[in-house]
This record gives C-alpha cells, structure tokens and sequence, in this order.
C-alpha cells in the first residue's frame, strides 16, 4: 500500500446531525478532547464570543453571533485521521447544511433521550437515506430522566423508517442513571461523572456476572436490567456490519456527553464500524480512493463574501481520491481549465489554518475567484471524469421579491442570480403567467437576511419581499407531464425554475399527497437535479 493510500485508509469522515440543544457541539468538543485536539472543553462553543472565533466570517454572523457556515473539524485518534462535519441549526439551518452531508462518509445522530426524534434530525436524516450512508446514533443526556429506552428506539425506526440495534443499554436515567451495559462484551460500564478530573476520565467496567455488582446497581435496577436484556435478546436486531454500511440498520449508543460518560466507547466502536472514504459516483462509473492514484475533489459548498472589497469565495471541497498539495494544479472538469488551487485552509479544533497538504476523505477550503460552482469537479485524472453533481434541496420559506428601484432592475438580477449560483437561495419564476417576477426559496429564515444584506452592499439594491405562505415545494420528476392539465389542490401554486423546469408549491403537506392521488402516473420530488 502506498504512503497516499495509507493516509486516506486511516481517514473517517462524518457528519453530525441532530436537532438544536440535542448536545451535537457538547459531543463534538468531547470527541476533541480525545483527540487531544483541544486542552479545555469549552474552546468549540464557549456561546456567542468564542464561536465568533470560529467562522468570523460574514458581516452578517459578526452582527448576530451566529455562524452561517458549516465547519470541518480535525483531529487524531488512535491512529484514525478524523473529519467532523458540523451540520448547523437554529435560525442557520440553510442548504449549506443538507450539502455538507454529501461530503461526509457517514453520519451521527445525536438525539436527546427526553426528547426522542425532533424535526430537524428527521429533514437531515433524510439526505442520509438519500445517500446510504451509515447512520450511528448517540442517545444522549442520560444523566437527565428520559424516555423509556424500548419507547426511544421505538420512535426512531417508525419516524425514521430505520432498524436500530442497541449496542449498549442504559441502566435507568436521570438521577438513577447508573451506566449502561454493552450486549456484545456482556459488561456494565458504571456511571461516573468524569466531566472534571483527568482527561479520559475512570472508567470502571464490570462483568455482568460479578456478584458485586447486584450490590451496585441495586436490586429493582438489577432486575430490571435483567428484563430488558432478556426481552431485547428476543426483539431487537441483531447487529449486521453490511446491513450499517448500506444505511439500513443504525447502531444505537447512550451516554451523557456533557458528564463524558459514554463517549469515548462511542467513539471506539464508531471508529470500528465506520468506513474508510467511500468511493464515489462519475460519470464514467464508480471512482474508488483506494485504486485511483490521482488528486480528485468536487466543491459542496461556496462561503461567499469573505473579504467585502473583494468579493472573493472560499471554495469548500471534498478530496476523493490522492493527495493535495497546496499550490497544485488541477483540471477545472466544468471550466475546462487547470486552475492553481491556493490558500488552502482547514479547520483545526477552532481556528482555520493553513495546510500544505491532504488526502482523499478530507475536507479543503480554497480561495476561489468565482469560477466554481456547487458541485464542480476537479481531478488530475486522464480521464477527466465528473463527480454525480449534488441534489437541490428542498426550500421550505418563499418569497415574491422586488427591487424598490426599478431602474436597478439589471444589477439587481445579476446580483440575485449570483447569489443564487453559489447556492445560498434558489430562485423561480411564476409558470406561465408571463410576469417577470421572482420567487426566492430558502431553507433557514436567515438565508433571507442575507440575500436583503447582501444585496444592498454587495450590488447597492434595496430590494421588499413579500413573504409567501408555502411551505412544501416538490420537483416533478416526469417531466413530460403536461402541466396544464394537472389536477392539484386549492393550495398549490405552479412555478418554474431558471431552467424552465416545473415545480409545485404548497401550503399543506397533506394537498402533496392529494396532489398524487388525482394524477395517476405523477411523481414529485423532494430534491431537484442539479
Ligand atoms: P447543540 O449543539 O446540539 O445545539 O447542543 P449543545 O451541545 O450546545 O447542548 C445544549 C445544552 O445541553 C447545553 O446546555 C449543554 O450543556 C447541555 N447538554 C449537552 N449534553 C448534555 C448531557 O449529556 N447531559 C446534560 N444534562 N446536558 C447536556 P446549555 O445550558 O444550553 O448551555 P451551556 O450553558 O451548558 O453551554
């Protein structure tokens, strides 16, 4: 095997998903301290001051303290180079989030034991299924009284439509949280608080059949531990690494993050069960990093507006196969060109810096002087294949927008298409009504903001949006449907996008369906082609 091959096979990318407040940043800086990578928990996410520290860079995000962009974290861990890619929430929730789970290999879940499956782990989890990629989930705040643990998986495999299989098991919660026994090891990991005290915390591990432990645990949770293993021996799913590799069954962990309790077993197993970067998808088929010698990369995201004099973009791409060098040439597939890919950046805990170099399974920021899009390719291959492009996700906020000034109306649709190209709104037009008028789509509220924000001091338009009141909006996949006759509901509105390819609109999620019911044959999308 060469040094190269070596480097990306020791490579595990992953995203985090989870709703807000689930513990996704508690778990993550967690996982750093692990790694060494951090001193002190605390340094992700110490609130609005220190998170600035990490993505300082939009005016927009200085303004509010918030970050608009997703990050890419890295670090070492018992011989694994590790890829975490943050999937922002709250009032950042925007595509930039559903396209950082196209550069990742796998995925956790972080779900909050009180809470169950919450909304934005399911629109996330969806792009997961999307792409059959391994889904691990953490059930965490075990520490605080939760659900019933058979309610808990329960929740999961019927909203999300997923087997799970419990690799360890609580021993109650909250304040008779007493730790959590791992099935395969028949071992019960006792519950200690090694938030404070040495960096990996005492971990104390006991047989299932010491006799101390009776006295430990007490004698109802013993019994109770007794039954819950008995019954999940006869019901859950046994665990099966195809069936995780392929995305059908999600290996399922609790602990309590905040007290480290948990997190490093989590790590390990996920570490054993997880995958090497995957091979991907061209046009001239599969393109796999462990026989392709050859830098190859596609950009998933474009951070623009790095620097506001300069209107410059950092290009976020994800490599696929060989090594990265900073300053390299590389064939632009989409520009028809080699390009020089300069000032490289990554992030490290968090501060971004500067690398020289990088392998296949890692995540690269380069500056871009505004010749990419989402989804480009770049590759040294003779063969110049182009990467599977990446889907449009679905808008659920829509728009009518117009610039107050109508003699600013070219500079405002230069300025609205760009913003479109780099993927931080989408934009359509009514069907066939012959108006001119444009429709704004965006996945997060915020993506709003920034359109006005951007608009007025990047081009100098004021622009008034009119909000709309859908919320659902599907791709038809049959395209030779004929739109005139379709048959929809009270709440739908026709519209097309900048490549006069039709859409619907809805208001209720409900008239979808009842949309499908009265045209045979019709089949909606909920992500768009590229
Ligand atoms: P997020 O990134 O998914 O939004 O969640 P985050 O890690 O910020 O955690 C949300 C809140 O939940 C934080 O409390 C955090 O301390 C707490 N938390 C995370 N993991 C656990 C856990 O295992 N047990 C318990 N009991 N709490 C947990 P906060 O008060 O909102 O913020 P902070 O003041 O602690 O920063």
């Amino acid at each position: 095997m060469s040094e190269i091959t070596k480097e990306i096979e020791r490579r595990r990318t992953f995203a985090i998903i989870s709703h807000p407040d689930a513990g996704k940043t508690t778990l993550t800086e967690k996982f750093l301290l692990y790694g060494g990578a951090i001193n002190q928990a605390g340094s992700v996410k110490g609130k609005a001051t220190a998170r600035h520290a990490v993505s300082d860079w939009m005016e927009i995000e200085k303004e509010r303290g918030i970050s608009v962009t997703s990050s890419v974290l890295q670090f070492e861990y018992g011989g694994f180079c590790i890829n975490i890619l943050d999937t922002p929430g709250h009032q950042d929730f925007s595509e930039d989030t559903y396209r950082t789970l196209m550069a990742a290999d796998s995925a956790v879940m972080v779900i909050d034991g009180s809470k169950g499956v919450e909304a934005q782990t399911r629109k996330l989890f969806k792009v997961c299924v999307m792409r059959h990629i391994p889904i691990f989930t953490f059930i965490n705040k075990m520490d605080r009284d939760a659900m019933d643990t058979f309610e808990l998986l329960d929740d999961i495999e019927k909203e999300l439509g997923i087997a799970t299989c419990p690799v360890n098991w609580p021993i109650g919660s909250g304040k008779a949280f007493k730790g959590v026994y791992d099935r395969s090891r028949r071992e019960v990991e006792l519950f200690s608080d090694t938030q404070k005290g040495t960096r990996m915390g005492e971990v104390q591990k006991l047989s299932i059949d010491t006799p101390k432990l009776d006295g430990i645990l007490g004698e109802e949770a013993r019994a109770k531990l007794d039954e819950e293993i008995e019954l999940l021996d006869g019901a859950a799913a046994e665990f099966d690494q195809e069936l995780v590799s392929k995305g059908e069954l999600s290996p399922v962990f609790f602990g309590s993050a905040l007290t480290n309790f948990g997190v490093e077993t989590f790590l390990r197993h996920f570490l054993d069960m997880t995958t090497s970067p995957l091979p991907r998808m061209s046009d001239q088929g599969e393109v796999d990093p462990m026989t392709e010698t050859e830098f190859s990369a596609f950009v998933f995201k474009i951070q623009a507006n790095m620097n506001k004099a300069h209107r410059d973009r950092i290009a976020f791409m994800r490599i696929c196969s060989g090594e990265f060098t900073a300053g390299m040439s590389v064939y632009h597939v989409q520009g028809g060109k080699e390009v020089r890919l300069s000032q490289p950046q990554q992030m490290m805990a968090s501060e971004r810096k500067m690398i020289d170099k990088a392998y296949g399974g890692d995540i690269i920021g380069i500056f871009d002087p505004g010749i990419f899009s989402i989804g480009d390719t770049l590759t040294n291959a003779k063969e110049r294949y182009v990467y599977e492009g990446i889907p449009t996700f679905a808008p659920e906020h829509f728009a009518r927008v117009r610039q107050m000034d109508t003699m600013k109306r070219k500079q405002f649709v230069k300025g609205i298409n760009q913003i479109a190209q780099e993927g931080a709104i989408q934009i359509f037009q009514e069907y066939n009504t012959g108006m001119e008028e444009i429709i704004v789509g965006v996945v997060g509220v915020l993506q709003f903001d920034v359109l006005k924000y951007r608009l007025e001091n990047e081009y100098n338009v004021e622009i008034l949006l009119e909000n709309l009141p859908y919320e659902h909006i599907r791709w038809i996949e049959n395209e030779e449907i004929d739109m005139d006759r379709l048959s929809g509901t009270s709440d739908m509105k026709k519209i097309k996008d900048l490549k006069d390819r039709p859409l619907l609109l809805f208001i209720h999620e409900w008239s979808v369906r009842m949309t499908l019911e009265r045209n045979e044959g019709l089949r909606l999308s909920e992500f768009g082609k590229s």
